[in-house]
């Protein structure tokens, strides 16, 4: 995995976010709208004011591979850019007149899954999670009228998409080290988890959904066509390593032929 890469992109990117500019103008919502944005926008930003403590406590136990050197780096600025995001967003629900949250029971779930089982779960959760802030702000930035979300969203989906291309990188590493039965278990729960959450995420948010015109379904439907084409990505990469390592054995196997062929020619 290129971290140097990773390092170098969120050294940039997150200043940008502490030096972002909102736009001065008071919220002109209708008091429902408005309403119905903050406490979503609210509980986005619950999720995302996480310290990572669980997350930084797994990637010490793969530290030592040396496909993953400087990963722990790249997840601790990771960790840095989400709470970023948690700072956006608290101005933008100020800017609502909202109320910031300490708890939320889709949260609280959330934290709870991401404990279960080791590094790879924790990352699939919080991929999970990212898928549907994919959807969540590339609505808000399209249809909500009020230029500071509209400008907060529009920063987060852009960082969010680069978000999903690191987990990607990482889990495509960790992947690729699995027989192909043990991929497609991954990639029925992934799928089954990322459906459910879709939906729950979908009732939970429906009345700033209905304020955006978009229904649970349609919602629910984008969700799905984000996660295809994030796991066909993934599994292009890995059909291509797979190939590229099957030569890899065909071209060293074909040289280990020649070269004995070679050495016994002299005796016969
Ligand atoms: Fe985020
Ligand atoms: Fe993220």
């Amino acid at each position: 995995m290129n971290t140097q890469h990773w390092i170098n992109h969120f050294e940039a990117n997150t200043r940008l976010n502490h030096e972002l500019r909102l736009p001065e103008t008071p919220c002109e919502l209708p008091d429902q709208t408005r309403e119905a944005f903050a406490r979503s926008i609210a509980i986005f930003q619950l999720g995302e004011s996480g310290g990572g403590t669980r997350l930084r406590r797994y990637t010490r136990s793969i530290a030592s591979l040396e496909n993953l050197k400087g990963y722990q780096r790249a997840v601790d600025l990771f960790v840095a850019e989400e709470q970023s995001h948690a700072a956006l967003l608290a101005r933008t629900v100020g800017h609502l007149r909202g109320t910031l949250l300490k708890k939320q029971w889709t949260n609280s779930i959330f934290r709870w899954m991401r404990d279960l089982v080791n590094l790879e779960f924790n990352i699939q959760v919080l991929l999970t999670a990212e898928l549907i802030a994919e959807v969540y702000f590339g609505l808000l930035s399209l249809r909500c009228s009020d230029p500071v979300v509209q400008t907060v969203a529009k920063k987060l989906l852009r960082d969010e998409m680069g978000h999903l291309s690191f987990q990607r990188d990482f889990l495509f590493e960790r992947l690729k080290t699995l027989i192909p039965a043990m991929q497609r278990l991954w990639r029925w729960q992934f799928q089954a988890i990322h459906f459910v959450t879709a939906a729950v995420v979908a009732w939970d948010h429906r009345d700033c959904l209905r304020a955006l015109n978009v229904s649970p379904a349609d919602f629910r439907a984008r969700a799905v066509r984000c996660w295809q084409s994030f796991q066909s990505r993934l599994e292009r990469r890995l059909g291509e390593s797979e190939t590229h390592a099957r030569q890899e054995l065909a071209s060293t196997s074909g040289y280990n032929r020649s070269s004995s062929a070679a050495m016994q020619s002299p005796v016969s």
